[in-house]
């Protein structure tokens, strides 16, 4: 069984990316092979400053490792380090018919959030299928807004096999990880980067705690009992704290007498807290650069030998020897 995934680096991580995506990863390497890349030309359809791709990719490189990913374990490799992806999206693309593409609403979506309409950001998708289908990936672990993206991957591979023959690509299973909760952002809305709401994994102590100082709360006397259904104190520190601390401050906004600074200075703690040791290594980590390059460079030779096995049996079949 292969698990694949890939993550756009595109600027710090939050709290919705770790408990929504970086933790789930590390907890699925202890099972089957893990092969998690770093989706840096994706970024180029929204990124066009060198400086600032390739800061976010050792960022999001150091998070990732920081954060418990495990380079014995998973394959973990930079997709740019792998340029083959680009001749097989070429191959999909030419069995793929522009509907699918005029049907993905993330185009429009983000056209309509100002990013620029290119032709790369248009044919994404057919990247993202090169992605999953380079490695034969049996299950991609991806967020509900993937879902679509998982759909078109699917459909190039019956219109593929249908063409070139069964067994040409392998069929990958979407896990859409609807389970885990929606965290939210500081002001109550899903938290997202588009949404200037998050709180980073990582960062400089001052800045973070006005952060969660800062948390939007209603105008509850601090003697009268807190709302607990909706709050977003309660909901991030139930992924933060145990559950006793988590089931002390229920009770203590059921019963009243406690303010919101109170339990937002709680919060701040379990926070500093829970990311306390990856911090540590995140330093560790940060210290020592080349450390990173080698494991980016070992996880492209991994990931390369992988994928010269299905291009070349993809080359075969389509004619191109
Ligand atoms: P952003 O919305 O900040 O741009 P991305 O869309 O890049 O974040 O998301 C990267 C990964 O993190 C995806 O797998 C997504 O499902 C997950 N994720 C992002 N925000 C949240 C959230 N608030 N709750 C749960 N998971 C999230
Ligand atoms: N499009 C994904 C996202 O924005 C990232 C991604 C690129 C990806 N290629 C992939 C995810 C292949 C899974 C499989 O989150």
């Amino acid at each position: 069984m292969r698990t694949l995934t890939g993550l756009q680096p595109s600027g710090k991580q939050h709290l919705g990316n770790y408990f929504g995506a970086m933790r789930p990863a590390v907890e699925l390497q202890e099972s089957g092979e893990a092969f998690y890349f770093i989706a840096d030309y994706h970024a180029m359809t929204s990124t066009h400053d060198p400086g600032e791709l390739r800061e976010n990719v050792r960022d999001l490189a150091i998070d990732f490792l920081a954060c418990g990913l495990d380079p014995e374990k998973a394959v973990f490799w930079r997709q740019s380090d792998v340029p083959e992806v680009n001749e097989l999206a070429w191959i999909l693309s030419t069995v793929c018919p522009m509907g699918l593409l005029e049907r993905c609403h993330s185009y429009k979506d983000k056209v309509a959030r100002g990013i620029a309409p290119s032709h790369a950001l248009f044919a994404y998708p057919v990247l993202m299928a090169a992605d999953i289908l380079l490695f034969d990936s049996n299950e991609v672990p991806v967020g509900d807004d993937q879902k679509q993206h998982l759909e078109v991957t699917r459909d190039l591979v019956i219109k593929m096999n249908e063409r070139y023959g069964e067994g040409t690509l392998v069929m990958p299973e979407p896990i859409i990880r609807e389970a885990v909760a929606k965290v939210p952002g500081l002001d109550g809305q899903k938290m997202s980067k588009s949404y200037n709401n998050t709180l980073p994994i990582f960062g400089e102590e001052k800045p973070l705690r006005k952060m969660v100082m800062k948390i939007v709360t209603d105008s509850t006397p601090v003697e009268d009992p807190k709302p607990v259904e909706g709050s977003v104190i309660l909901q991030l520190y139930k992924l933060l704290a145990s559950d006793a601390d988590y089931q002390a401050m229920v009770a203590d906004h059921q019963a009243g007498g406690t303010g919101y600074g109170d339990f937002k200075k709680r919060l701040w703690e379990a926070y500093w807290e829970f990311f306390a040791p990856m911090r540590a290594r995140r330093a560790e980590i940060a210290a020592d650069p080349a450390s990173v390059d080698q494991v980016l460079a070992a996880g492209a030779a991994r990931a390369r030998q992988e994928a010269a096995v299905v291009l070349d049996r993809v080359r075969a079949t389509v004619g191109l020897r």
